[in-house]
């Protein structure tokens, strides 16, 4: 008795957990969340590290740093020295969002 429970449980748990992983991930591909925190975590911590100030490449740090938003849009998008351009790969409103996110970095 107790056998036949675990033999139809089972199965039935796996089908709804594969039932709500799937269609959680639907949510994600569909409405992909622009955060600071994801964009740079692909793009920039390589380089700036999780605070900044990891200065691989000679990366300045960013918790020192003192451009405004206008100019930190600016070299993300033309890149400077050593830090690539990532003209193509972000829309305008990921750039706003990760300057924000890199301004976050300050201490001041
Ligand atoms: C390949 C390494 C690399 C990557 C990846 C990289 N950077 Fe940089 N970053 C640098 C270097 C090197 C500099 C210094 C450039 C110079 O002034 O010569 C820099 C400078 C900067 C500055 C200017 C700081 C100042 O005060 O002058 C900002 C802002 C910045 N990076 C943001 C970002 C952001 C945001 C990303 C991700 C989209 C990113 N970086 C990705 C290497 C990198």
């Amino acid at each position: 008795m107790k056998n036949k429970f675990s033999k139809a449980v089972i199965p039935a748990f796996f089908i709804v957990m594969l039932l709500v992983t799937g269609s959680s991930f639907k949510a994600i591909s569909g409405q992909p969340p622009v955060t600071g925190d994801v964009l740079y975590r692909k793009t920039c911590r390589m380089c700036h590290g999780n605070d900044g100030t990891k200065g691989m490449f000679g990366a300045k740090n960013l918790q020192i740093s003192k451009l405004e938003t206008a100019a930190i849009v600016q070299q993300i998008r033309e890149g400077k020295g050593n830090m690539p351009s990532f003209k193509n790969r972000f829309s305008g409103e990921e750039l706003a969002v990760l300057a924000d996110y890199v301004k976050s970095f300050r201490q001041h």
